[in-house]
């Protein structure tokens, strides 16, 4: 039996809260480097392989919203995400979250124990907003470094699936 996409869900939340019991990560604003043991832990699964794919890990990476992005401005992660040969890339600015390794982290807590290999290309912010249905990608993430053609590809992907709004990006900022 195929486990629901509910289920996936639920793996996710509590992967996520026993993450908070360690500690919440916390990264400098200024050098975007890692300051406590949780953000540490974040790096290093980011740099983990993967083993082979899971019961269910077709399903969750068919189900996998290209676009999840939270009204106001918050910071976002560009992914990848690999199960054998397939790619595909995923735009997440998920509400609350201080720090780009944060957004990694939620997203990866879900898909590596399936087998789906996830990696940040590059991160930035963005801004959304629903009265004027505009959408502003910018700035880059300092944990994870400058990433070329980052920010554009980003406002690609969400120009695709947010058709209603008015995306533009640029390379400046912070
Ligand atoms: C929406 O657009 C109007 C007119 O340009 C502007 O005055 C207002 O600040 C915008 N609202 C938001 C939330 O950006």
């Amino acid at each position: 039996m195929r486990p629901s996409l509910a289920a996936l869900w639920c793996l996710l939340l509590a992967s996520g809260s026993s993450g908070q019991q360690m500690g919440r990560a916390r990264f400098d604003d200024v050098t975007g480097a890692p300051l406590n043991k949780a953000a540490k832990d974040i790096l290093a699964r980011h740099d983990e392989g993967v083993s082979g794919p899971a019961v269910g890990a077709e399903d969750a990476f068919d189900g996998l919203k290209a676009v999840d992005v939270a009204e106001g401005t918050w910071k976002f992660v560009l992914l990848e995400c690999e199960l054998g040969s397939r790619r595909k890339q995923i735009v997440r600015a998920l509400e609350g979250l201080k720090f780009h390794a944060e957004n990694f982290d939620v997203v990866h807590s879900l898909l590596h124990p399936l087998g789906i290999h996830v990696r940040v290309i590059g991160g930035g912010r963005i801004a959304r907003t629903e009265v004027n249905k505009t959408i502003s990608v910018y700035g880059y993430s300092k944990t994870f470094g400058r990433s070329p053609g980052c920010n554009e590809r980003t406002a690609g992907i969400i120009r695709e699936v947010l058709p209603g709004y008015e995306v533009t990006w640029s390379d400046a900022g912070y």
